[in-house]
C-alpha cells in the first residue's frame, strides 16, 4: 500500500486565512503517526504570484516526506521556479512515478499541456513503464457542473488522453483548481479533484448562484490511498480544523 496526500489551491496571500490554513494542513500531514509516502500540491500556490508569496509558500511547504508541486492559473512560472523548484516534478518512488505537470498559460486563466511538457511527460513515463503511475497537474480535463470552473478546465483535454493511452500504467489523474473534492473520470481512468485549502467553491445547486466562494468551510485534502498489488486507488477526503 501506499499512501499520498494531496492538497492544492493554498493561494498564499489571497485572504487573511491563507497562511494560517496552509501551515494547519501541514501540520496535520507531517503529525500523522501512520504511513504517508509523498504529498503532492497540485497548483496556485500564490495568489498574486510574488516572490514573497513563494517565500513564505516555501517555508510552509517544507516537509521531510517527499513533496512535489506544480503552478496554477495563478502561478507564475519565472517566480515559481526561481523560488520552489521546476514547473514540472517528478517522484520516483519504489512502487509508483508520480509526476507533476505544469498547466499554466502565460497570462490566462484556462489550461494546457505545451509540447515541451507533453514531451516531458512521454520521457518520464517512458523511464518505467511496468511501474504504476500518476500523473497530476492544476486544471482538470473534464466539467465538473461548475460553470465558472468549467470554463476555465484544461483546453485540448484530447492531448492528455492521447498520452495516457501511450502509456497504460498510469492509474489516475490528479488536479486541483475547483477549490471542491470532486471524484469523477478522464480517458478511463479515476479524476480526482483534491479540495481547496485557502476555500471551498459551492455549487450552482447548493448556494442558487453562479459563483459562491466559501471561506469559512475548513480546509480540507484528499488522501489517495493505492495498492499496487490490486490495482485500486481508494481516495478519502478529509477537512481540518484547529
Ligand atoms: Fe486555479
Amino acid at each position: 500500500m501506499q499512501v499520498y496526500a494531496h492538497i492544492s489551491d493554498t493561494h498564499i496571500g489571497g485572504s487573511d486565512q491563507s497562511v494560517e490554513r496552509t501551515r494547519l494542513v501541514m501540520r496535520h500531514l507531517l503529525s500523522f503517526p501512520g504511513q504517508l509516502d509523498a504529498i503532492l500540491v497540485t497548483g496556485d500556490i500564490a495568489d498574486h504570484a510574488l516572490v514573497e508569496e513563494y517565500e513564505t509558500a516555501r517555508d510552509l511547504l517544507r516537509s521531510p516526506i517527499p513533496l512535489i508541486i506544480c503552478p496554477g492559473n495563478h502561478d507564475r512560472v519565472p517566480e515559481f521556479e526561481k523560488i520552489i523548484g521546476p514547473a514540472n516534478q517528478v517522484l520516483r518512488l519504489d512502487g509508483a512515478t508520480i509526476a507533476l505537470a505544469d498547466s499554466s498559460i502565460p497570462g490566462r486563466d484556462d489550461g494546457h499541456l505545451s509540447d515541451e511538457t507533453i514531451a516531458w511527460l512521454d520521457e518520464v513515463l517512458s523511464e518505467r513503464p511496468e511501474v504504476p503511475a500518476f500523473v497530476g497537474m492544476h486544471h482538470p480535463a473534464v466539467p465538473l457542473g461548475v460553470p465558472y470552473v468549467d470554463e476555465i478546465r484544461l483546453q485540448e483535454p484530447e492531448r492528455l488522453a492521447a498520452l495516457l493511452d501511450r502509456h497504460p500504467q498510469v492509474v489516475a489523474v490528479f488536479v486541483g483548481h475547483a477549490h471542491t473534492a470532486v471524484a469523477t473520470t478522464f480517458a478511463g481512468r479515476p479524476l480526482i479533484v483534491a479540495p481547496g485549502v485557502v476555500s471551498t467553491l459551492v455549487t450552482p445547486t447548493e448556494s442558487g448562484a453562479t459563483v459562491i466562494v466559501d471561506y469559512d468551510l475548513p480546509p480540507a485534502f484528499a488522501l489517495h490511498l493505492f495498492d499496487a498489488d490490486a490495482g485500486t486507488l481508494v481516495t478519502h477526503f478529509r477537512p481540518v480544523t484547529p
